[in-house]
């Protein structure tokens, strides 16, 4: 079969037509890859940063994004069927550690990731476990059901934090945080918030749904939320930029006994002011990882199918896997927002 390989300890991917189709075990489902989204994290493996270099090991098919038809099923499978359209949670985990039987499988100890600890799905063909097929709703199109696992990520943020009626700001309006700003309106926020500083994205957050997106190089607007919200700051502060300015910034903004879901990645441990910002705060700090198993995906339905979120201005390109090269491009420079590839179709 065709796949996207990382083929060597070095930029790029190596497109080859010879990988072995996988062979689904008992439990297992083969799926024939439809679309594919291009992550941030896909970004990394690409570019070949440190983080890659420590991570992922050679020879690895890529991709973990995607919605695909189930072309085959292992000999112990019940719930899914051949022909089903099926898209699948990327983080595999065994069910067996304390998170996983407690309902926090998406922090289980033994997690692994697809396209990052085993093969991936820009390939034609990807097996995971039953258990993370997520079957996908017939008013849902390929391309939106491609990126379920960012949307995901934004949806488990919004929820965790809890956003109906309180003033929200998020900072980073990237690829999820353009989707929490969506996200957000559609759970009952009351004025959001956002900072980036990539004057388009700022313009599709307040297309969005933003009451009003500032540039964070332009110190002036922190005393202006703060003196928006009652001079005390906003409810919520959603950190999706990964920036340790951000962690400064964002808090800064977050009134005393506030709530804050980080998401944000920094690229090494930020500094930061503990003391100001949480402990005399009163503040609540939640970690964000992944996405609920599988109380998001229900949620995340639920958002779509009900036509509550806006996702064309944020899916902005499609090439062929062929092209993958002007599609990791596209993405890396910063000119698609998310860039998705159709392996079959
Ligand atoms: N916790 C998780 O499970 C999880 C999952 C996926 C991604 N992430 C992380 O979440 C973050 C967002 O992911 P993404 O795919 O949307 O990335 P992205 O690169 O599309 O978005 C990041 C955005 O932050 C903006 N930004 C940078 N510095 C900023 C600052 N100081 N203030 C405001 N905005 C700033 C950038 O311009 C960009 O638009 C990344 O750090 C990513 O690594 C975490
Ligand atoms: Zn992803």
């Amino acid at each position: 079969m065709r796949a996207l390989v990382k083929h060597h300890a070095g930029p790029e991917l190596q497109f080859v037509s010879d990988r072995p189709v996988p062979r689904p075990g008992p439990r297992d489902v083969l799926i024939k890859v439809t679309k594919a989204g291009i992550c941030g994290t896909d970004k990394h493996i690409w570019e070949w940063d440190e983080w890659a270099a420590g991570r992922i090991p050679i020879g690895i098919v890529t991709g973990h994004e995607f919605v695909g038809i189930i072309e085959a099923i292992g000999s112990a499978v019940t719930r899914c069927q051949v022909g089903q359209r099926v898209s699948a949670e990327g983080h595999i985990t065994a069910g067996v550690d304390y998170n996983s039987r407690t309902g926090n499988a998406h922090i289980a100890s033994d997690t692994r990731i697809l396209g990052i600890d085993r093969d991936g799905v820009f390939a034609d063909y990807v097996c995971v476990p039953e258990e993370n097929v997520w079957p996908v709703h017939p008013s849902i199109p390929d391309k939106v059901a491609a990126v379920l696992d960012p949307l995901g990520n934004a949806v488990h943020t919004v929820m965790a934090a809890g956003v109906s009626a309180k003033s929200v700001l998020i900072t980073g309006t990237g690829i999820i945080g353009l989707m929490a700003v969506t996200v957000a309106k559609a759970a009952g926020a009351g004025r959001i918030f956002a900072t980036d500083m990539n004057p388009h994205r700022r313009g599709l957050a307040k297309k969005l749904g933003a009451a009003e997106a500032f540039d964070p190089r332009d110190g002036a607007w922190i005393g202006e939320i703060r003196r928006a919200c009652r001079g005390e700051g906003v409810d919520v502060l959603l950190e999706m930029s990964g920036s340790p300015a951000a962690y400064d910034q964002g808090f800064s903004c977050l009134r005393n006994g506030g709530v804050a879901a980080l998401l944000g990645i920094p690229a090494k441990p930020p500094t930061f002011n503990i003391t100001q910002h949480v402990v005399f705060k009163g503040a609540t700090v939640l970690g964000i990882n992944g996405r609920k198993m599988f109380e998001t995906w229900y949620q995340m339905e639920e958002l779509l199918v009900g036509g509550r979120l806006q996702l064309d201005d944020i899916i902005t390109h499609e090439f062929p896997i062929e092209q993958f090269k002007k599609a990791h491009e596209t993405m890396l420079s910063g000119e698609g927002i998310k860039v998705v590839m159709s392996v079959n179709g």
